[in-house]
């Protein structure tokens, strides 16, 4: 089945060839393909945080806070101003008014993440959504009562899944599966994935895994392993933080039971921007799912019947909790259409020739002790390069932030360079493996 297309794109992503691509280890060269690349006009849309010396900063933690376009401040304004002046009124007022704000968001989510329009909602937190999530596809019974997740998974995940056990009276020692890289191995392999899930066979209630991992930078395959946990008679639930607006999405058709993203990394919403819920539409009517309740997720019709009966919207909508928050959610209205723009497909190629050119870089100059975690296979990878280095890796990190090479370190030993293809640059590339190199070598 056909899910909602993601949008024309408005820029041949043909102007790399990556197969044929040649790289270079040279700055003129990292220039010129920037001055070949369609997007590269993106760049001017948002705000890059300046260097103490005034120039740019070379900016890699789009995984991390994607930057701010501009026009948020002319949305925000706009929000502030009608708050100003209508009051309460501007629920219904407003020059887009509040009480319907949330539907806004749809169309554009859905987009992003391949899905019908009434499989997204945009609401609360991430790790809230997991737990709303939980609280309706973790249903232990019987013998079917355990969580596969990944060894080192995000600990907000962890947490999130250990507290529904114990909520349940389940000890997380016992039902709690934490499926690990191979011995030597950072990053996990499908099969492995899809083996351990298969001998979990009638004892697994949920599988919960990222679409891309945090630290790794992996891509996971969505698909098999929705029909993996599926097959074994198990719900799956995906965490997008890293996946939304960097790697290609089709949860409709994939067939998830539910996923949940953050909209502050590769979305550019700003810190703590509101976040979203997928619900498959098999679930969209189906009453007899628990789920906690909230005012908002009670059918429009009789919302403000103010009764104590609920009737679920139809949807991801009916799990929504409370009024949406419009100041979280304006700067998504401006940030999410750029990538329509753009053209996800051609995004995702971009994204693919940056990262592949980081990891081409870094073999080309056998920077000593580091190593690329991620893997090279496109199908694997999608902005984000995580590079272990074996010594000094505190003391590397800290000189590039100094330097104005702004990427993040996770524990214990990586640092994480995502050059997001809206505004990222080949350049910007070249210099920081430039950079990088020469603090690995002093
Ligand atoms: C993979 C992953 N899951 C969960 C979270 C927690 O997100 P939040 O603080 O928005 O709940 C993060 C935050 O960075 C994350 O990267």
């Amino acid at each position: 089945m056909t899910t909602v297309p993601t949008s024309a794109p408005t820029h041949s992503p043909s102007w790399i060839d990556l197969a044929a691509c040649d790289f270079q280890d040279s700055r003129a060269w990292a220039c010129e393909l920037d001055a070949r690349d369609p997007l590269a006009p993106f760049r001017s849309r948002f705000s890059i945080p300046p260097h103490t010396d005034g120039s740019p900063c070379v900016y890699l933690t789009g995984n991390s806070l994607g930057l701010k376009p501009h026009g948020v401040r002319e949305i925000l304004l706009e929000k502030l101003e009608d708050w100003a002046q209508l009051g309460v009124e501007g629920h219904m007022k407003a020059r887009k008014p509040w009480v319907d704000y949330h539907l806004r968001m749809q169309p554009l989510l859905a987009q992003l993440v391949g899905a019908h329009v009434d499989e997204v909602v945009a609401m609360n937190t991430l790790t809230l959504n997991l737990h709303l999530m939980m609280v309706s596809f973790y249903r232990p019974e019987g013998r079917r009562t355990k969580i596969l997740i990944e060894k080192g998974a995000f600990p907000s995940d962890t947490y999130a899944v250990m507290s529904h056990l114990r909520t349940r009276g389940l000890d997380p020692a016992e039902h709690l599966v934490q499926v690990a890289p191979r011995d030597g191995e950072r990053t996990l392999r499908m099969d492995d994935v899809a083996a351990r899930i298969r001998e979990l066979g009638d004892t697994l209630a949920l599988v919960l895994l990222p679409g891309v991992h945090y630290a790794t930078g992996q891509v996971f395959d969505i698909a098999r392993i929705t029909r993996e946990a599926h097959a074994a008679g198990a719900r799956c639930g995906w965490d997008l933080a890293h996946s939304i607006g960097n790697a290609p999405l089709q949860l409709h058709d994939w067939g998830p039971d539910f996923a949940c993203w953050c909209s502050y990394k590769y979305l550019n919403g700003g810190a703590g921007a509101v976040a979203g819920c997928f619900v498959h539409r098999r679930h969209a009517d189906d009453h007899s799912i628990p789920r906690y309740l909230g005012w908002w997720g009670n059918a429009p019709g009789n919302r403000f019947e103010m009764r104590d009966d609920f009737t679920p919207t139809h949807g991801a909508d009916g799990w929504q909790l409370s009024n949406p928050p419009i100041l979280s959610m304006a700067p998504l209205l401006v940030s999410i259409p750029i990538f329509i723009e753009a053209g996800l497909d051609a995004l995702r190629q971009k994204s693919l020739a940056l990262s592949g050119y980081m990891m081409w870089l870094l073999a080309e100059r056998a920077t000593p002790g580091a190593t690329v975690v991620t893997p090279s296979s496109t199908s694997e990878r999608a902005s984000q390069v995580s590079i272990a280095f074996a010594r000094n890796a505190h003391a590397i990190h800290r000189a590039l932030l100094h330097d104005g090479y702004i990427v993040d370190f996770r524990e214990p030993d990586i640092i994480r360079a995502a050059s997001a293809p809206l505004y990222g640059s080949f350049e910007d590339v070249w210099r920081f493996v430039d950079r990088l190199d020469g603090l690995a070598r002093r």
